[in-house]
Parts: C-alpha cells; sequence; structure tokens
C-alpha cells in the first residue's frame, strides 16, 4: 500500500456529547496503532469538541458549502471547519446526494472550496443496485469521479494527496451487504486508472478508500484487497470497540 491505511469514521446525524467518550477512547487506541491513519466525521455540532478532546485523529466535517461564507442559512464553509480544528470534509456522500439532490457539478464544487479552505477532501462515489444489475457500475463511477473530483489548477496541483475517494455502492451503505471483494478490486483499479488520467501521474497519490457496512468481521479482507486504501465506516464506528477492531485490522495489514 502506498500510504498509511486511512480508516476514517463517519458519525452521520448521531451523537451528542456523550458521543465524546467514544472519541477519546478511539483516539487512544489510534494512538498505539501510528501504522494506521485515523479520523472521526462527527456532525458538525461536535467537530469543534472532537478536535479539542483527540491528539491522534483527524477530525472531519460530512459537507461543507461552496462559498467561504454569505447569506447561505444552514450552510457552513470549509473555512468553517477549519476554524473550528477539522482537518478534511468528505463531500458528495450518497446521502446527501439523495437527501439534498446534490449533483456531480455541485460536489465538484464543494471539493474545490474544501481544498481551497485549507481542507483535505473525501469524494464519496458509488453505483445503485440497479445500476450494477444493468451492468453500468464500473460506467456511472467512473463517470462519477471524471465529474465530481476536483479541477486541479496548477496551484492545486501538489495537493492529490490531501484527496480521497470512497468508493461506497449505494446498496451497500448501512445494508449490511457488503461489496464483493473481487468486485471491490476491479472498481478500484477502475478509479485509480480514471485519476490517472485525470491527473497525471499524481494522481497516484489520491487515496482510494471501500465504504459500505464495513464491520471487524470483514475489514480484514477488503483491506488488504489490492488497491483499497482504506474504509469510510458508517454505523460500526458510532462504537470504540467495533470501530477499533477495524483500525486494527487495519494495522495488521500496514
Ligand atoms: P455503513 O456506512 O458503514 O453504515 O454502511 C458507510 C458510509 O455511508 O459511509
Amino acid at each position: 500500500m502506498p500510504h498509511r491505511p486511512y480508516i476514517v469514521g463517519n458519525w452521520k446525524m448521531n451523537g451528542t456529547r456523550a458521543m465524546l467518550t467514544e472519541a477519546r477512547a478511539i483516539d487512544r487506541a489510534a494512538a498505539r496503532h501510528p501504522g494506521v491513519q485515523v479520523a472521526l466525521a462527527p456532525p458538525f455540532t461536535l467537530v469543534h469538541a472532537v478536535a479539542e478532546e483527540t491528539q491522534a485523529v483527524g477530525t472531519g466535517g460530512q459537507d461543507c458549502h461552496t462559498a467561504a461564507k454569505g447569506a447561505h442559512t444552514g450552510d457552513v464553509s470549509a473555512a468553517m471547519l477549519a476554524d473550528a480544528g477539522a482537518d478534511f470534509v468528505i463531500v458528495g456522500h450518497s446521502e446527501r446526494r439523495r437527501d439534498h439532490g446534490e449533483t456531480d457539478t455541485l460536489v465538484q464544487a464543494k471539493a474545490e472550496a474544501a481544498l481551497a479552505g485549507g481542507l483535505g477532501v473525501i469524494v464519496c462515489v458509488g453505483e445503485t443496485l440497479a445500476e450494477r444489475d444493468a451492468g453500468k457500475a464500473e460506467a456511472v463511477v467512473t463517470m462519477q469521479v471524471k465529474a465530481s473530483l476536483p479541477k486541479l489548477d496548477e496551484g492545486a496541483k501538489a495537493n492529490p494527496a490531501r484527496m480521497a475517494v470512497a468508493y461506497e455502492p449505494v446498496w451497500a451503505i448501512g445494508t449490511g451487504r457488503v461489496a464483493a471483494v473481487e468486485d471491490v478490486v476491479a472498481m478500484h483499479g477502475a478509479i485509480r486508472a480514471t485519476l490517472l488520467s485525470l491527473y497525471g501521474e499524481s494522481g497516484a497519490a489520491v487515496r482510494i478508500l471501500y465504504g459500505g457496512s464495513v464491520n471487524a468481521e470483514n475489514a480484514r479482507d477488503l483491506l488488504a484487497a489490492d488497491g483499497v486504501g482504506g474504509a469510510l465506516v458508517g454505523g460500526a464506528s458510532l462504537n470504540a470497540e467495533s470501530f477499533l477492531a477495524i483500525v486494527a485490522a487495519a494495522a495488521s495489514e500496514a
């Protein structure tokens, strides 16, 4: 693996201040696994507290606006996340694409705003079950990668190491249904080829994570698979014990 495995917990719309106990436990354990890069993306309301109370884990937001500031009630900018202590942001999660009608064009603008605001960015892509059944999974995901990843100008070119793609088949998210390892390997290969065509050789520095029902039982096989640089974990990240089992699986692969 060219990078330390990157294991990111996406808490989604879960967690009040009581969850800081889990964040602290995750942080203590992450410090014992320096070979793994561990991060948490709590809801906005906990970003500052998680950033303050952890040292070994990165902290991220789950979305940001395309603008740095302004009249956008309810939205949060990349600069605000950075100010609250975040070092990255997730954009284009399929739940946002579904719940908020986010398009590839919007996701791309958000990803560019994240980099401009000094954050790392994880851009999520993934096909629906109907698309997979129709044999279109690779074409759909390749299109999403091309249209959702930041257009890099000269200034931003040094930044692919701050970018990650999370391949999350929509039908595998929160369903307990995990993608077959050979399908994950094939898709990660297709995503890597697209990144190289977009960014030239610096496309090799973009990490590609798998997400969708990753848990303590399946993490080892997924993380050992060719081209898998880490995992974006939803449900299993809400509890320190189950999340740390995934971190430990990554440590044994590192
Ligand atoms: P899950 O969610 O692990 O609960 O399937 C993954 C994600 O949506 O990032």
